[in-house]
């Protein structure tokens, strides 16, 4: 190919090293063909053993990989295991192997693909139409805590789960996402994302307004605090023998700022969880917050809001259409809700 070759980490004739994190952050697409049983081992388990390896762990980029070795091999269960393994990680994308001669003589399943498949499957990747490329995006999930003491707060039952998937569907679609969290166990698979990690309602408000100005799509999933204790003890407040009376102050309201200032072009979700009179206070939310839409859960449909893994949602729009979707798993609710921003977001 005429281009520079690197298969170690100092060049022999330099003795320069091979910066592979430079690499691994410059490429728009890492393709390992032939991808072996020994380097798809080592990808499963994250050894940087030699150059490639490096390259790979410090890639960004999509990934492609091309097994190719003889058919024994491919169905051993430990390579099987790895392959399973790859396949999990977000942006990796198996070029699955083709039936027919080995370099061993055999015949079977384990040939890597021709270099002309490969380079197709590369550039149907890059040519599917991502709706929201170069769209950005702004996400808030979980919780918020709103400390009365070093040691206590007052918090929700939020899990965070809803907001999450919301920001891996956006970014699958396209987006570059930004995701403010309030406290929560729940794991970002998609290391695109980027995660701004937050306690207070008020930590959530400023993160939120220095993103807010360059965002698209805004998605209000955090169940924030409408809160807090009106006093911060800076210590520990000790058990005595007659009432605590705790005193609350209103929070900001991130959404209903977001609403007063925000500018034509972006689109802004906020969600209701009610209990009664559902859709008539999300309306109402709706139009006092100045929204593009509006998401309801009912805390009466059994399977939908906190500490689950499934919804059942409603969404509202600013002409009062209302669109109603069935009890499904938050990752299946999260793709009906950005193909509903899809459809209202221009391109
Ligand atoms: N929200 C926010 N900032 C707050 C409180 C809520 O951004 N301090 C956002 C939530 O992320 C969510 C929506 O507003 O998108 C939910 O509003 P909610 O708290 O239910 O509405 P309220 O106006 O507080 O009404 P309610 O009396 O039902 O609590």
């Amino acid at each position: 190919s005429k281009n520079p070759v690197i298969t170690e980490y100092y060049d022999r004739t330099t003795g320069e090293w091979n910066n592979h994190v430079e690499l691994g952050i410059w490429a728009d697409a890492m393709i390992v063909a032939p991808a072996t049983a020994d380097t798809m081992a080592k990808m499963a388990h994250g050894i940087a053993d030699n150059a490639l390896l490096a390259v790979y762990l410090s890639a960004r980029c999509p990934v492609f990989f091309a097994p190719a070795m003889d058919l024994d091999m491919w169905k051993h269960p430990a390579t099987q295991r790895n392959l399973n393994q790859l396949i999990d990680v977000p942006r990796h994308h198996l070029i699955a192997p083709a039936l027919g001669e080995l370099a061993s003589g055999l015949s079977g399943e384990g040939r890597m693909e021709e270099p002309e498949v490969i380079l197709k499957q590369l550039s149907d990747f890059f040519l599917t139409i991502q709706p929201l490329k170069g769209k950005k995006a702004l996400v808030t999930a979980g919780p918020t805590y709103e400390a009365i003491d070093p040691v206590r707060f007052i918090g929700n039952r939020s899990s965070g789960k809803m907001g999450y998937e919301i920001a891996e569907e956006l970014s699958r679609q396209g987006a570059i996402v930004t995701l403010v969290s309030g406290p929560s166990h729940v794991k970002l698979k998609d290391l695109n994302i980027k995660k701004i990690e937050v306690e207070s309602a008020q930590e959530m408000f400023d993160a939120c307004m220095a993103d807010f100005p360059s965002a698209d799509i805004i998605v209000m999933a955090a169940a924030v605090a409408d809160y807090k204790p009106e006093q911060l003890s800076d210590v520990k407040l000790k058990k005595k023998n007659n009432e605590l009376p705790l005193s609350l102050v209103p929070t900001k309201d991130i959404l209903f700022r977001m609403g007063e200032v925000k500018k034509e072009h972006q689109l802004l979700v906020g969600f209701a969880l009610e209990t009664n009179d559902e859709v008539e206070h999300a309306k109402e939310k709706l139009k006092k917050k100045n929204l593009d839409l509006i998401v309801l859960n009912s805390l009466r449909d059994e399977g939908a809001g906190f500490q689950v893994d499934t919804n059942k949602i409603t969404i509202i729009d600013r002409a009062g259409k209302e669109i109603e979707f069935g009890l499904k798993s938050k990752t299946a609710v999260a793709k009906d809700l950005v193909g509903e921003i899809i459809k209202r977001i221009g391109n």
